[in-house]
């Protein structure tokens, strides 16, 4: 290699890892706007630093930092299926990209499909929260609706009965054969700081979407505060069902109700 692109390549490489990645989406709540002169904003990035350095320990991190008008409570979480390094990565980018996006709200979010990050001078912890949700759906529709949704619907109620029992933390998933060609994919992760009774209830408006955003769609994601809904008929959760791994770049559309 020459000198010249010896130094290129370091160069690239370097661009590289300094950029994060974009996540799937983010709330900035606009009414919690931070004043100037107080510690909040110090306090927030103290608090990314802490979720960053404790997420690989148990992918779920749920604390505050500061006190009294300058408390911060944060949450990360990673999806459950995903590796530590992934799931590293992930709240890593969520941390870099929810400062730029939001610099100046109190309560911010931040979806990516391995992880989920959030922050509010608010405490939440606990709380089922489907205010805020967005959805992306691919464009295109399944060919035979009425068994889809047959085999749709009972494939999301076996892994929504695994993702509340507590040693699954929050997260269920499988896979149903439509045709001996076509597999489907699903899978559900309910935040861990909630009770089973509160991820139960997340899930279930979650799906309660499905008419709506997801009708006869051949992929659909439902990403809320507490919980992720996603289905797809090609394989996408961990680990990857190989043999049938052929992913799919069909153009999704995004809606923000
Ligand atoms: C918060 O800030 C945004 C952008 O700076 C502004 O559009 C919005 O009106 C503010 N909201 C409140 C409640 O002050
Ligand atoms: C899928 O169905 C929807 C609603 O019935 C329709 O608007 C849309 O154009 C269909 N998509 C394709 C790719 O045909």
């Amino acid at each position: 290699m020459s000198l010249l692109y010896t130094i290129l390549f370091f160069f690239l490489i370097c661009t590289c890892s300094a950029e994060s990645a974009d996540p799937l989406g983010e709330f900035c709540n606009k009414g919690t706007n931070i004043s100037n002169g107080g510690k909040l904003s110090a306090n927030i990035d103290k608090l990314l630093g802490e979720l960053v350095q404790k997420i690989p320990l148990s992918f779920f991190v749920s604390t505050s930092y500061g006190k009294g008008q300058d408390q911060v409570y944060g949450l990360a979480q990673c999806r459950g299926d995903v590796s530590t390094e992934d799931c590293s990565t992930c709240i890593e980018d969520a941390a870099k990209q929810i400062r730029q996006r939001c610099p100046n709200q109190a309560d911010a979010r931040i979806w990516y499909d391995f992880c989920f990050l959030r922050y509010n001078s608010k405490s939440f912890a606990g709380e089922v929260d489907t205010s805020f949700g967005i959805f992306y759906f691919n464009v295109e529709n399944v060919t035979d609706p009425e068994d889809f949704n047959k085999k749709l619907g009972a494939l999301m109620g076996e892994i929504r009965e695994e993702a509340i029992v507590a040693n699954n933390k929050g997260l269920g998933k499988g896979k149903s054969e439509l045709t001996p060609f076509v597999t489907l994919y699903a899978l559900v992760q309910c935040t861990r700081d909630l009770p089973e009774l509160g991820c139960a209830q997340c899930l279930a408006i979650a799906v309660s979407n499905f008419p709506t955003f997801c009708n006869n769609r051949k992929g659909c994601r439902v990403l809320y505060s507490s919980c992720y809904v996603r289905y797809e008929l090609y394989p996408f959760f961990f680990p990857l069902d190989s043999n049938k791994a052929e992913l799919s770049n069909t153009v999704m559309a995004i809606v923000y109700p």
